[in-house]
């Protein structure tokens, strides 16, 4: 099957993909190398929810990296830009990569890692955290990336919640102008672990760090012990991928378990698709492989059709903020894929740092995350894709594995603040409250998927339960995204944002209870609430309503709080605004009620609707009056 190259060719796929699904994926799915053909396509039933997709193949996703991609070899895989431009950028062709995973692959079973154990990789964007992954993913391991810039605590739970057997990460890393130590972090996530048997260090900025006899091993040491040839394990196509861990509207973190073959499938399809790439182009997506953006979309994604993929290590505004255009321009960067967040705040510094770049090798910009407001959709199609490249606003998550809603580049036309039409393979449906179909067009709706895609989600580690919760108990034999939505006339899709207690925070999923366990944990807090509100950078910026204990007079609760969830989850998490309320309204059965708090902290103060059921009404106007002196 080849690249969508038209309107008409999309809506013959299309078309097929519904009608006849097993089909059109069993189509495609013959692009691969498998050890064993498929012959049973699709199992599933969203009740359990069950879902299998080529079960009876057999396959490894690094064999189709590299051994089915063999002409490539000499090809560029991964250009890694570093933090520092002063350092220099590396490159690595297929074949280098390819020994690279090997070798790595080869360490981790001298670690005894075996296939299905657990890896976790804590690790900032340096080429080892891809490496590592296909290390894993070669013998059959199965990785969890954990984001490095979460806490200790955080990174222990992740650990505990998988029974993770070693723990792959780096000594330190550089991120702007700051020196971060990584490892110290680990240090103190593991201290308790009893699963973990080693930790895996790779000397980045050779820090100095303290290794457990016993338990730490340097990569560059182990690595010399080792050769770089490592055959594939065969791997069955509902064995499990990786687990990558993400917020939802309750509790802890979930691991959301992708498997090898759908997921293998659905992020090429979706890539080279979505991206239109095409041999020789250079790709670039900004993401950092903590998230699943980085997952499919700089690791499997584009390794997997065998493109030129850049990997940087920095950040958008150091040494200042033209890095990216820069950056697009020394590497001649064809596809450039990004968060809201950044091209907001690029556009606040102003338009003179892109006035020296050329970006005239450009031919499609993306955005992926969160809702995409007009204002910075026209100025990254002015300023960044010089009206001539079409923006890309894909619209996914993690649990969808890949690309669900996307225009396709000069193929389904762009439409500013529209993710537009779904990929084939891709059934969205819109419910209301009550759980009716909406049908008309340019009402909000609860977005819904009808029918499984190759990478649907396919449990949560160790919680099946939470899997059927979460997903598919809402409307009953749908999947249900969390988001809202409307369609317009066109059956283009617009996503509204979440419709759950997730909060946006600069394209990084936060849930608020987490975010309120954490504050609870502070001493002087007795209770507190968190609602999202809108921030002009950030998307959604977080808002902390807490009640403190009387006897912690004179205590600067901004500061304290922050550090407070800073410790427990990451910088990530801090709320942006912090007040100090004497009560919080709840219902007579005791639940906060947070579409008033919503409203108060976007600065509505009125139309709370039915407050009758409230335990204490008063309370409403105080913190209306507190807020509006903030
Ligand atoms: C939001 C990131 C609007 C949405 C790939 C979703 C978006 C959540 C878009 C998933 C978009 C993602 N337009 N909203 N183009 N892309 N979102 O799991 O609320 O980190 O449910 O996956 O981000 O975030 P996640």
């Amino acid at each position: 099957m080849n690249m969508i190259s038209s309107l008409s060719q999309y809506q013959d796929e299309y078309k097929e993909s519904v009608e006849n699904p097993e089909k059109f994926w069993k189509k495609y799915s013959q692009k691969f190398l498998w050890k064993k053909n498929p012959s049973q396509i699709l199992e599933w039933n969203f009740d359990e929810p069950k879902v299998k997709w080529f079960s009876d193949g057999k396959l490894n996703i690094t064999e189709n990296i590299f051994e089915r991609n063999f002409n490539l070899k000499s090809n560029t895989a991964i250009i890694w830009e570093p933090n520092d431009i002063n350092e220099k950028s590396i490159s690595f062709t297929y074949n280098q990569l390819f020994k690279r995973v090997c070798s790595f692959a080869n360490v981790l079973k001298k670690l005894g890692v075996a296939k299905g154990d657990r890896v976790i990789i804590y690790l900032p964007m340096i080429p080892e955290a891809a490496i590592s992954m296909l290390a894993c993913a070669r013998i059959g391991a199965v990785h969890s990336v954990v984001f490095a810039g979460f806490s200790a605590s955080s990174l222990s739970d992740r650990i505990d919640d998988c029974n993770a057997k070693i723990v792959i990460t780096s000594d330190g890393n550089y991120r702007g102008d700051k020196i971060i130590s990584v490892k110290n972090v680990v240090d103190s996530a593991v201290e308790k672990s009893d699963s973990i048997t080693n930790v895996l260090v790779i000397n980045r900025i050779s820090m100095d760090v303290t290794m457990v006899e016993g338990r730490d091993v340097w990569l560059h040491e182990i690595e010399k012990s080792v050769d770089d040839v490592c055959n594939a394990e065969p791997m069955s196509s509902e064995d499990m991928l990786f687990i990558l861990y993400t917020s939802g509207s309750t509790g802890k973190p979930k691991g959301v378990v992708h498997t090898c073959g759908g997921y293998m499938i659905f992020s090429q399809y979706t890539f080279e698709n979505v991206f239109q790439y095409k041999d020789g182009d250079t790709y670039w997506c900004t993401a950092d492989v903590g998230w699943i953006t980085g997952h499919s979309y700089i690791v499997y994604g584009p390794l997997l059709r065998g493109a030129k993929t850049v990997m940087f290590e920095g950040v958008p505004t150091y040494p200042d903020p033209s890095r990216f255009w820069k950056i697009i321009d020394k590497h001649s960067v064809n596809q450039f894929y990004t968060a809201p967040t950044a091209i907001r705040a690029l556009q606040s510094y102003g338009d003179k740092y892109l006035e020296g770049a050329s970006l005239n090798t450009l031919k499609v910009i993306g955005s992926v995350g969160e809702p995409i407001n007009e204002e910075a959709w026209n100025w990254y199609f002015i300023n960044v894709g010089k009206r001539k490249c079409p923006i890309v606003d894909t619209w996914w998550q993690t649990e969808t594995g890949g690309i669900m809603i996307s225009p396709l580049p000069n193929i389904i036309d762009s439409k500013p603040t529209y993710a537009t039409l779904p990929l084939p393979g891709v059934q969205p449906i819109l419910f209301d409250n009550d759980g009716n179909e909406v049908i008309e067009n340019n009402i909000e709706g609860n977005l819904c998927i009808k029918f499984p895609w190759p990478s649907i989600v396919r449990t949560i580690y160790g919680d099946h339960k939470r899997c059927k919760e979460t997903y598919f108990s809402t409307f009953k034999g749908y999947y249900f995204t969390g988001d809202g939505a409307k369609r317009d006339d066109d059956g283009n899709y617009r996503i509204l944002g979440r419709v759950d207690d997730v909060i946006n925070v600069s394209g990084h999923r936060i849930g608020t209870a987490e975010v309120e366990d954490a504050i609870n944990q502070d001493s002087s807090v007795i209770e507190s609430a968190v609602v999202g509100y809108p921030h002009s950078i950030k998307g959604q910026g977080i808002f902390a309503f807490v009640i403190v204990n009387s006897n912690s007079d004179n205590v600067n609760y901004f500061d304290q709080i922050r550090k407070t969830v800073t410790h427990h989850i990451g910088p990530i998490a801090k709320p942006d605004k912090i007040l100090v309320v004497p009560g919080l309204p709840k219902t007579r059965s005791g639940k906060i009620m947070r579409r008033i708090l919503r409203k108060i902290a976007s600065n509505e103060f009125q139309n709370f609707g039915d407050i009758s059921t409230l335990l204490n009404p008063e309370i409403v106007d105080i913190i209306v009056k507190k807020v509006k002196n903030l």
